[in-house]
């Protein structure tokens, strides 16, 4: 059915920036008392081995949340957003000395972690490998009601979750968008969402390459937000050069270290991210650039 597994990718330069988007946004909405419900619609399996055959394999994190534990930051100091970040995977890694860490927590155990006794968490995967690991890995965790592991279609969660009772939500979207129609499918999740519950936060990770769905999906996102009055955040992340290498184009779907660039788009986003991601993205660039295409963006619109 799906070739996409996750464990191929964990810790790349793309889960760097959406997981350091995550934890700035979690942290924002976590500082009210109220319950939040956070929506994960495509979860992965939730926990992943940096020294594993997938991670070592694919070499995906030794470019992306290896290399950032690495380096020496610019100027001295990590820029608070990544700083964060890093304390974060640190607790996962307790008995790491360097920047040997070898485990890695997908967004379920990043939210999981960040949440409080009266915030509930509803995970959605549909790969069945991934779902029963999923499943096991938060079931070490006796969690009860508050975590949910579903094995469905996460683009079918707006009709069931939102709103949530307290009408506190951070929903995230992170396909593979390894069918070409996921992009058309995004667009759709972000209208009703919008018209169901329009005070949630919505954030959507987009990969950035030579597609037209790809390039149009930031565009419309950003149409919805405007038309919906709502304001958004639109970050990017650029590594390399998108120009295809030949070799990459024979190694198959589970196995594209290619992807040049990513883009977090938020609906909604706490005020307080735009000035945490300035502050964070110019050193990501610094740290995980690969060649004179590497850079950012970032874009804000009321
Ligand atoms: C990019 S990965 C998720 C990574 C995860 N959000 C993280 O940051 O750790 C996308 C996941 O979506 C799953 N998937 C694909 N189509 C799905 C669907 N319609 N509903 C739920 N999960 C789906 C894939 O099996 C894959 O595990």
């Amino acid at each position: 059915m799906f070739s996409y597994r996750h464990a191929f990718h964990a810790g790349n330069h793309a889960d760097v920036l959406k997981h350091i988007v995550l934890i700035a946004a979690l942290d924002h909405l976590l500082e009210k008392e109220t319950a939040l419900t956070v929506i994960d619609t495509h979860a992965g399996a939730g926990l992943y081995r940096l020294d594993g055959d997938y991670a070592g394999k694919s070499g995906e994190a030794a470019d992306g949340v290896l290399r950032l534990l690495a380096a020496k930051p610019a100027g001295g100091e990590h820029a608070p957003a990544i700083a964060r970040y890093l304390a974060l995977l640190r607790e996962f890694n307790p008995k790491a000395k360097g920047p040997d860490y070898r485990v890695y927590p997908g967004s379920p155990f990043i939210a999981q972690h960040l949440l409080r006794e009266q915030d509930k968490l509803r995970l959605f995967e549909l790969h069945p490998t991934d779902a029963r690991t999923l499943d096991a890995n938060i079931g070490q965790l006796d969690a009860g009601r508050r975590v949910s592991v579903v094995r469905d279609d996460g683009f079918g969660c707006v009709q069931s979750l939102l709103p949530p009772p307290s009408r506190r939500a951070l929903l995230l979207c992170d396909p593979s968008y390894e069918i070409k129609t996921d992009y058309a499918r995004v667009a759709s999740l972000m209208e009703q969402a919008l018209k169901r519950f329009a005070t949630g936060s919505y954030a959507i990770w987009y990969p950035i390459i030579p597609r037209p769905e790809a390039h149009g999906l930031p565009r419309r996102l950003k149409s919805l937000a405007t038309r919906a009055g709502k304001p958004w955040l639109n970050a990017t992340l650029t590594v390399k050069s998108g120009r295809v290498e030949t070799s990459d184009a024979a190694l198959g779907a589970d196995r594209r270290p290619g992807l040049p660039a990513s883009g977090m788009f938020l609906v909604n986003p706490p005020w307080t991210l735009k000035e945490r991601l300035a502050a964070a993205l110019p050193q990501l660039v610094a740290t995980l650039g690969q060649d004179k295409s590497a850079g950012f963006t970032l874009e804000a619109g009321d």
